[in-house]
């Protein structure tokens, strides 16, 4: 009852601080878990046969309080973040000891150690109500949020909060994700929602873009400039449609790899003009049991980006799949290039060739997630039309095993959207006009 109340206020348009403040806040509410006495029920199986409709649940949990410092969102919409599709195959680790070890930290931390994990590292929403001390958001307020938990209570945190030593991404190391009518994250996650975008639209970008953002264009990552050329894996997916995004808006030159035509067409609309079809090429880097790789394909990769490019090799590799690809990047970097990495989708055991990494003084740079700044910055980005949000599809809280189904299988383009407290797609634009002009870019991965 008190829930439909909530989801009322938001739809009414009021936003007004009396009347989030006035409103009951429910005691349980619903949410994509897994459960702890799930954790071996894939055991056996290969990865791409474990499937997430069958371990992740829409549970009704209980709402803990709130700590000093956190804020309690009314959830609209969340995305699907691969870490959603690690946590719900239980690798390479199952998330429940993350929440354990959390747990041991403090007696509000104490909180996420439970036998269920509410996911989900992306949201937009009204906030409900606000922690001790928190006085920067108030309820009412239309936000987004980051999914940089951190404590900051060393000093190794201060520089770069990704350095912090308690540096957790909510909703995957952490209790109360996003997959859910409500959330709880820390207050320094609130970044304001894009007035030109539906909820879940505004929600899709946030843990993807920060992560290119990162990646790609700040002094921690690869500091991408004017005129770079960038080797882009997976270009139309997750991380890859806001690399390529941001390499075009920067003035450098994104050479996208993707695995079909289709795929080969959205990058073409966002802009990109150099594009190479994995599959159609036929990379094969790999022996057929994963044992040895054969450099002759590298160089074949290497060639096909020479021809696309006039003759020159690239300044960056923006590096995700991992163990498939990696000798690959290291190989087709340019001499001094740098190969920038954030994960390992296909095997976190890499193997390249070291003679053409210290002979061409070549770097291998690491990354994850963004510190604050950056995925404000990164937000800013989407606020003012300069990155626009890659949703494909939007499925409700009740189909979310299929909507991680869809990436796992990587049957997705760009974002896959999940509509949480919001009745339909396409509610909470609040600016027309400069959703107007947007339109066409936002719409760009859809109905592909
Ligand atoms: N460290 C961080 O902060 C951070 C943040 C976000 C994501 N990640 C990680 O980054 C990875 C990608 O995330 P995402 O959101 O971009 O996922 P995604 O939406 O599934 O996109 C990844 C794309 O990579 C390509 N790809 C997959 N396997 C490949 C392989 N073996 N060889 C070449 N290309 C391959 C696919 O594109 P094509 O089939 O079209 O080539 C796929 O669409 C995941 O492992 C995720 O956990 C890390």
């Amino acid at each position: 009852m008190s829930m439909d109340q909530i989801r009322d206020a938001i739809m009414s348009g009021d936003r007004s601080q009396e009347t989030y403040e006035a409103l009951e806040i429910p005691t349980t509410y619903r949410g994509a878990t897994v459960h702890k006495d799930e954790v071996g029920m894939f055991e056996g199986m290969a990865s791409r046969d474990k499937d997430p409709r069958k371990s992740l649940h829409i549970d009704d949990v209980d709402l803990p309080e709130l700590a000093p410092g956190e804020a309690l969102v009314a959830v609209m919409a969340s995305a699907i973040n691969y870490n959603t599709v690690w946590t719900s195959i239980f690798e390479p680790v199952s998330t429940f000891g993350f929440l354990e070890r959390y747990g041991r930290t403090s007696e509000f931390a104490k909180r996420h150690d439970l036998p269920y994990h509410v996911v989900g590292s992306d949201l937009a929403g009204v906030v409900l109500r606000v922690g001790p001390g928190v006085s920067k958001w108030k309820a009412g307020t239309e936000v987004v949020a980051h999914c940089l938990s951190v404590e900051l209570e060393d000093a190794e945190g201060h520089d770069d909060t990704m350095l912090d030593p308690q540096q957790r991404i909510w909703g995957f190391e952490t209790n109360f994700g996003g997959l859910a009518e409500l959330a709880i994250v820390k207050a320094n996650q609130l970044m304001p929602k894009p007035a030109h975008l539906s909820w879940e639209e505004a929600a899709c970008p946030g843990l993807v873009n920060s992560t290119a953002y990162r990646q790609l264009i700040s002094k921690n990552g690869a500091a991408l400039k004017l005129g770079d050329r960038v080797l882009i894996w997976g270009a139309s997916g997750g991380l890859g449609s806001y690399a390529t995004q941001m390499a075009l808006a920067a003035g450098a030159e994104p050479i996208c790899v993707v695995s079909s035509p289709e795929k080969a067409e959205i990058c073409r609309k966002m802009g990109a003009e150099l594009i190479i079809d994995r599959r159609a090429e036929d990379y094969k880097f790999w022996n057929e049991d994963n044992t040895k790789q054969n450099p002759k394909e590298w160089q074949r990769l290497g060639k096909k980006i020479r021809e696309l490019t006039g003759g020159h090799d690239v300044d960056i590799v923006f590096e995700h799949p991992g163990r498939e690809t990696f000798g690959a990047s290291v190989y087709v970097a340019r001499k001094g290039g740098k190969i920038v990495t954030c994960a390992s989708t296909s095997g976190y055991m890499h193997e390249y060739d070291n003679r053409y990494l210290w002979m061409n003084l070549k770097d291998i740079l690491s990354s994850h997630f963004a510190n604050y700044r950056e995925a404000w910055e990164a937000n800013e980005l989407i606020n003012r039309g300069l990155i626009h949000p890659t949703l494909s599809k939007t499925y409700s809280l009740d189909e979310v095993g299929q909507a991680a189904l869809d990436v796992h299988k990587n049957l997705h383009q760009g974002k896959v959207g999940v509509l949480t407290l919001a009745p339909e797609a396409g509610l909470g634009i609040t600016d027309q006009e400069k959703r107007a002009k947007y339109e066409t870019q936002i719409n760009a991965f859809r109905n592909v």
